[in-house]
């Protein structure tokens, strides 16, 4: 899809469609008051009869709109004027996508974008916009062999601004809207991918593929035999029941000078997460194919930084194995020692992303990085604790918890702040090693952040817990990866740029 920047009347726009906003009840909003005065009061008369009453999400298409220039007009309900929030905004937006979806018709004009929810600019709105609207549009189909899923003909959406002095901030809104879903599009993918394709070897193909895009991106795979080498047996322990290789994947990208210290973003990228020997109940399994999306959310970040080119440096470390039961897989009651020397206590061979976690987060030392975020879908726990709305955030760092929270309010890819204290990691107490692999029941996603939080003592760390919000699971009409939190990772990494120039 393509997407881009105007301003002017609505009257005169030559396209296959207008959407315009019109308020409960029946208010119109600008951009419909000047369509209504164009077309003498046709706005007004077909709100009259009662076919629109302005209520959040409702739709009105029409047709061959007197003094107008375009083929349609898309009435869209905005819901009270005062109440219009974040939230609204983005189901304004999705609802004219879902009509749009159904119409005939190549290019069209939005003024939705016009209505700034309180306390929000152009650029948000436009870059909102952009994002909403790809998210509603994305289709995986490359699998599908049988024409059932309807194509549209929609190729090109106009966002409109309604002051010339705003085009510039809209503009940089498209740049970074596009870039943000390019990214998230391409997690999308890799996450939607069947375990079958999406393997740690195809995990490292895609990344090889990223490299060859961009000059001042390099990749560097570690096999298994380098892992065993540096002495990664956490992570080995967790591939050890695979019959496909494990595979250590680490990005650079090169924005800055050398001499800058990068930031790391690490990803968990199991690509199938059967349980191992403590093998997990059938139903959804198949789900855990999108255990990967820490890998593919990371991987994705560096992709729209890419397309930026923002000035700062990054590593991107994806941990990819497969987790299953094999005569050869870990056991419970298993002891291994860490990359860090530490030793662990295996008791469930279902909390793997930790393991995996831990020796990559271990490895990342050597790059001396600014800050080091993880992003993995670590905890069903995660899900009972904060549903499906914010990923569950985690920092021994006080200032990049707060960045990172700002990021995801900025972006609406919001995330909730849990605790790390002390009194958790008793949970994690062995007699046998220096920790146990499982903290029990309570507070799940929090027993595995401590745990996570003894291999990140030598930097400023945050982890991201996204088992709630990396894919919308179960309904077979919604079901699917979300790409979060490409934007909010993306976010944090604009807004970093800008306190480094302005500092
Ligand atoms: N990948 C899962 C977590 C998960 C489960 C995410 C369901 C999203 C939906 C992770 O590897 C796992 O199995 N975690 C266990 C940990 C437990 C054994 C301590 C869990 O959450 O049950
Ligand atoms: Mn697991
Ligand atoms: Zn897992």
């Amino acid at each position: 899809m393509e997407y881009s920047i105007t301003s002017g009347h609505p009257e005169k726009q030559r396209s296959a469609c207008v959407i315009v906003g019109v308020y409960e009840s029946r208010r119109l909003s600008e951009a419909a008051k000047q369509l209504d005065d164009a077309s003498d009061k046709y706005l007004s008369s077909i709100l009259h009869r009662g076919d629109l009453e302005g209520k959040l999400g409702q739709t009105l298409l029409l047709h061959n709109v007197p003094g107008t220039l375009a083929d349609r007009v898309l009435l869209v309900g905005c819901g009270r004027k005062q109440e219009l929030g974040e939230r609204q905004y983005k189901t304004m937006i999705q609802k004219m996508v879902l009509a749009l979806k159904e119409m005939g018709g190549t290019e069209v004009v939005c003024y939705l974008s016009e209505l700034l929810p309180k306390g929000r600019d152009v650029y948000w709105a436009v870059r909102i916009a952009i994002e909403t609207s790809s998210y509603h549009l994305y289709q995986f189909t490359s699998l599908k062999t049988l024409q059932q899923t309807k194509r549209h003909p929609l190729r090109k959406i106009t966002f409109c601004v309604s002051l010339r002095k705003d085009l510039d901030n809209a503009e940089q809104a498209a740049i970074d809207g596009r870039a943000i879903v390019n990214g998230t599009n391409l997690a999308r993918n890799l996450a939607n991918a069947p375990p079958n394709i999406c393997t740690p070897t195809y995990m490292a193909e895609q990344s090889k593929a990223l490299c060859k895009l961009y000059q001042n991106i390099r990749c560097d795979v570690l096999e298994e035999a380098a892992m065993e080498e540096l002495g990664m047996n956490a992570f080995l322990a967790v591939s050890k029941g695979s019959r496909e290789p494990a595979k250590l994947i680490v990005l650079h990208y090169q924005g800055a000078d050398e001499s800058v210290a990068p930031v790391a973003l690490v990803g968990k990228g199991v690509t199938f997460d059967a349980g191992g020997i403590s093998i997990k109940p059938g139903p959804k399994m198949d789900e855990m194919k999108y255990d990967m999306c820490g890998a593919a959310g990371v991987l994705g970040a560096l992709a729209a930084v890419a397309e930026l080119q923002l000035p700062l440096n990054l590593v991107v470390l994806l941990a990819c194995t497969e987790n299953l039961p094999d005569g050869n897989a870990t056991r419970p009651g298993d002891i291994l020692t860490t990359l860090s020397g530490q030793t662990i206590e295996i008791l469930n061979t279902d909390a793997e992303g930790r393991m995996v976690l831990c020796d990559t987060l271990t490895y990342c030392e050597r790059y001396k990085p600014a800050a080091v975020i993880d992003v993995a879908t670590l905890t069903g726990a995660c899900i009972v604790g904060l549903g499906h709305h914010p990923h569950g955030l985690f920092s021994n760092h006080k200032a990049l918890a707060h960045k990172l929270l700002h990021a995801g309010e900025a972006s609406h890819d919001r995330a909730w702040e849990l605790p790390l204290w002390d009194e958790y990691h008793e949970q994690l107490a062995s007699p046998f090693a220096d920790m146990t692999n499982v903290g029990g029941k309570p507070a799940g996603a929090i027993t595995a952040a401590c745990f996570l939080s003894r291999f990140a003592k030598k930097f400023h760390w945050a982890h991201v817990d996204i088992a709630g919000t990396a894919w919308v699971s179960g309904n077979p009409k919604k079901k699917g990866a979300t790409g979060r939190p490409v934007p909010m990772l993306v976010q944090y990494l604009l807004d970093r740029c800008k306190t480094m120039i302005s500092s």
